[in-house]
């Protein structure tokens, strides 16, 4: 009989941590937020409702177009005659200013023979 109860009380605690352990994320609070550098570059549209984010000002949502999103060049192989004999192409937010706050980033990297990433 201890043995039963003892097997119930440990499935009531088991079920109950089910519910305890249960989260998400929060949802964001924007889809988007374009980088701009300073909020001059805005127009001053902002004003004081300038919205700032991951150390960016957020560009008007209604000026944002599919440019803020595009960067060409990766293709290109770079020069690799340097003393490592490597080249970086990296493409964040300071390339493409719509991956403000998206998480991603890019990055090519170029090495001739023997080449080393420092970095
Ligand atoms: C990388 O390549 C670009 C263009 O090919 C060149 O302008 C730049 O100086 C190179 N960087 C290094 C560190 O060699």
């Amino acid at each position: 009989m201890k043995g039963v109860h003892f097997l119930i009380s440990t499935l009531a605690i088991l079920a109950s941590a089910t519910f305890l352990v249960t989260a998400s994320d929060p949802s964001p609070l924007q889809d988007f937020c374009v980088a701009l550098n300073d909020i001059k570059s805005a127009g001053g549209y902002f004003g004081a409702n300038a919205v700032f984010v991951n150390g960016k000002f957020c560009k008007d949502p209604k000026l944002v177009n599919a440019n803020d999103f595009f960067f060409s060049g990766l293709q290109n192989p770079r020069n690799t005659q340097n003393p490592v004999g490597s080249n970086v192409t990296t493409v964040n937010v300071d390339q493409i200013a719509g991956l403000n706050t998206l998480g991603i980033s890019l990055t090519r990297i170029d090495f001739a023979p023997n080449g080393l990433n420092p970095h």
